[in-house]
């Protein structure tokens, strides 16, 4: 295992996790109509608020998915055990609908967590805004996957843990960039 080996396990934890880091900026885009708690209240707050929205859902889900298709598409090209592949056409395929759907999921419960606390839709909440999808993605994905989460983002005699730790990072600075860009393009009002 040298410095190489750890870097590749690093950019493929990162490549792999794509379809979960699409879905929500995907979301911006397609976003709009319905909400999903159809505007239902607990306690006079609204359950999840005017940013979750069908639309936005399922355009940002299936986003995700046509984004792990490709990966999984150009992976094979170089062979089916190449490491920054899914494994089996199967099993890719349940494993980016579980991250693509399952950071839907981390964020739509970080929405119900934010109403609770009181947090008004599109208000700053940190870790919970950064980090609701990836743990969202993580939990989905772990369910159905275990032995794939274990063996890409865990295993710690393998570095696999240091993709973890990686992808962590490169999520704080893309949301935070990402925000910035929908920001200024229009498409967010606040720039987080
Ligand atoms: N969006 C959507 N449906 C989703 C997720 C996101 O339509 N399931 C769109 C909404 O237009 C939303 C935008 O993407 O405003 C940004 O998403 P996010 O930052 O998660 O929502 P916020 O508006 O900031 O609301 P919240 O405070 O609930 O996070
Ligand atoms: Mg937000």
């Amino acid at each position: 295992m040298d410095v190489l080996d750890v870097i590749v396990i690093m950019l493929a934890g990162l490549w792999l996790f794509l379809p979960a880091m699409l879905p929500n900026s995907a979301a911006v885009v397609f976003g709009g109509g319905k909400p999903m708690d159809f505007g239902k209240t607990i306690k006079g707050r609204r359950i999840l608020g005017d940013g979750k929205t069908w639309r936005g859902f399922f355009g940002g889900g299936m986003a995700g998915v046509v984004l792990g298709s490709i990966l999984m598409g150009i992976a094979y090209l170089f062979g089916k055990e190449a490491v920054w592949g899914y494994g089996g056409i199967w099993g890719g395929v349940g494993i980016i609908i579980c991250l693509s759907f399952g950071s839907l999921l981390g964020d739509i419960m970080g929405s119900f967590i934010k109403r609770r606390l009181g947090i008004a839709r599109g208000k700053k909440a940190p870790i919970l805004d950064q980090f609701d999808f990836v743990i969202g993605a993580f939990l989905l994905t772990a369910l159905f996957y275990p032995r794939w989460v274990y063996n890409t983002y865990i295993e710690i005699e393998g570095w696999h843990i240091l993709a973890l730790i990686f992808l962590l990072i490169v999520t704080l600075l893309l949301h935070r960039a990402m925000n910035i860009i929908g920001y200024r393009m229009k498409l967010k009002d606040v720039p987080w």
